[in-house]
């Protein structure tokens, strides 16, 4: 049974979204494609061109105007001719300035169909109805984990108040009970993600134990001495680290694509990098300092141009943008549940068809065996078969509730919500002396990475905090990704569908006390 839930957000009836409909058509279709296309490329989401039909988006609910008035009237946001900065900015820089008539009317649309109600939904997170350090608490440290809402919360405490039981195990009421959410958990992430079945989802801790994973059942079976594994220098940590161990240990080289000073990967490179002894290329889809979203589809058609298998480090994708990975034909794709309002220490990996019972497991004990001997042991199918022992039941089936949480609410008003915050965002903080921003990405999710002259970056996290507000500052698990633009640390906000305009205003405020201070 897939379970619904009550929250405020499930306004979005047949008349509102005829209504957006309506109005979105007169806005004309193809230029609201075309906007789309600008802010994440489709194939970044593993999405084929011709499904992407006005019809098919999940349009923002919320909107008030009615689809008998005129278009959008608000000004878009930077769309003047000179920057407060004064610097000279180039045409396509994300502020808005020199863009065509033509592209305002796209971003206009932008303006007018953020209406998520970032207020409202700041009240399912009971964590942030605090104080901290005497200010009310704003979350932008949602890079490093997400807040959980209360339909996260209440589902797990459900669990251990009323059918705590070991799964697949015990013919008995609670047993059958439990074991029946757990599959019902795994049944929503396959179907969140759009795997052809529940079988190709393993449950896991999160992102670094799915790498792991793969690492050491593919890795160990297929990497051998001469090969190499290919990453890029704009992976986070986990997703270097297994592969260098492995590399090692297997007598292989370990190349990643090299990123340019945007922040960019050149993707170039992977066609030079990529060798007849290429085993695995395993990258991130979005970046966790710079918020690039690397175009994965291409690199995956590359790479399985020369028969080279791809994961896809999903953590900062999953919570940020749709993800498809029939569409975009991965071979592994790994995410958190903490990423995307679910709890910790439980996250998923999906394994494609081809590879699905061709690995062997990667640890041994109850749950994945069909018969065991002192001698011989007869292994489950997949995905039994990769999760030894007794799983996380409780937070699988608070990450299922997330999924519906936000499913509810659309992944693609998340996305427009959060890249209209971004730039808001982007635009507010160059405007601040010293302020230097770091990276810029073509495509990108909610993430902004900057330093501040004279004021080292981990002073900078301390200050914010005494005003209540919590960043990340420091290297965020990705020296490769700093180093490659030259940095060693930075501090970095990232946005979440709980942040508002507001939380940005209070970031920039304070961070011009603290410029003002020194
Ligand atoms: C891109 C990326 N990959 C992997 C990870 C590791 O995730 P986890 O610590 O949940 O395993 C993170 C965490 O920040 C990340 O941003």
């Amino acid at each position: 049974m897939i379970e619904t839930f009550n929250n405020p957000y499930s306004v979005q009836d047949a008349q509102v979204f005829d209504a957006l409909r309506r109005l979105a058509q007169e806005l004309c279709p193809e230029e609201l494609q075309a906007e789309r296309q600008a802010v994440v490329p489709d194939s970044a989401l593993g999405l084929p061109t011709d499904e992407l039909n006005l019809d098919a988006l999940e349009l923002p609910f919320g909107v008030e105007r009615p689809a008998s008035e005129p278009a959008a009237t608000s000004t878009p946001v930077g769309a003047t001719q000179s920057h407060p900065t004064g610097q000279t900015l180039p045409t396509d820089n994300g502020f808005g300035i020199g863009i065509p008539e033509t592209q305002k009317l796209r971003q206009l649309h932008y303006e007018e169909a953020d209406t998520l109600d970032s207020d409202q939904i700041k009240k399912d997170f009971p964590v942030l109805q605090q104080k901290v350090n005497g200010h009310d608490l704003v979350w932008l440290d949602n890079g490093a984990t997400t807040q959980k809402p209360n339909a996260v919360i209440d589902k797990i405490s459900d669990y251990y108040r009323n059918y705590n039981s070991n799964i697949h195990r015990g013919a008995h009421t609670l047993a059958a009970r439990a074991t029946d959410a757990y599959e019902e958990a795994r049944q929503k992430i396959a179907n969140f993600i759009n795997a052809p079945s529940s079988d190709n989802i393993v449950f896991v801790r999160g992102t670094t134990e799915g790498i792991n994973l793969v690492a050491q059942t593919f890795g160990r079976q297929y990497v051998g001495a001469g090969d190499n594994v290919i990453v890029s220098e704009l992976d986070h940590h986990a997703n270097i680290v297994p592969w260098q161990r492995i590399a090692q240990e297997r007598g292989a080289d370990l190349f990643a694509i090299p990123t340019d000073k945007n922040g960019d990967l050149i993707l170039s490179e992977l066609e030079r990098l990529i060798t007849p002894r290429t085993r695995v290329v395993s990258v991130g889809h979005v970046n966790n300092t710079f918020g690039t979203i690397n175009d994965v589809q291409r690199i995956i058609d590359i790479a399985h141009s020369h028969h080279v298998p791809v994961l896809i480090d999903g953590a900062q994708s999953i919570a940020h943008t749709p993800v498809d990975v029939q569409a975009l034909g991965a071979d592994f794709f790994v995410f958190s549940g903490h990423k995307i309002y679910g709890p910790n220490g439980i996250g998923a990996v999906y394994i494609s068809q081809e590879w699905l019972n061709k690995l062997q497991p990667w640890q041994g004990g109850g749950n994945m065996i069909k018969d065991v001997t002192i001698e011989h042991t007869e292994y489950n199918q997949a995905p039994a078969r990769f999760e030894a022992g007794t799983p996380n039941v409780a937070d699988a089936i608070g990450l299922g509730a997330a999924l519906d949480y936000v499913s509810r609410i659309g992944i693609r008003n998340i996305e427009h919500h959060e890249h209209q915050l971004t730039e808001y965002a982007r635009e507010q903080l160059v405007q601040i002396p010293g302020l230097h921003l770091i990276g810029n990405p073509k495509h990108r999710v909610s993430v902004v990475s900057f330093y501040l002259d004279n004021i080292p970056v981990p002073e900078v996290g301390t200050l914010l905090d005494k005003e209540g507000i919590a960043v990340r500052a420091g290297h965020h698990c990705a020296q490769p990704a700093l180093r490659a633009l030259g940095h060693e640390m930075s501090v970095r906000p990232t946005f979440a569908l709980y942040n508002t305009r507001e939380d940005v205003d209070k970031l920039v405020i304070a961070l011009r006390k603290i410029v003002n201070s020194k």
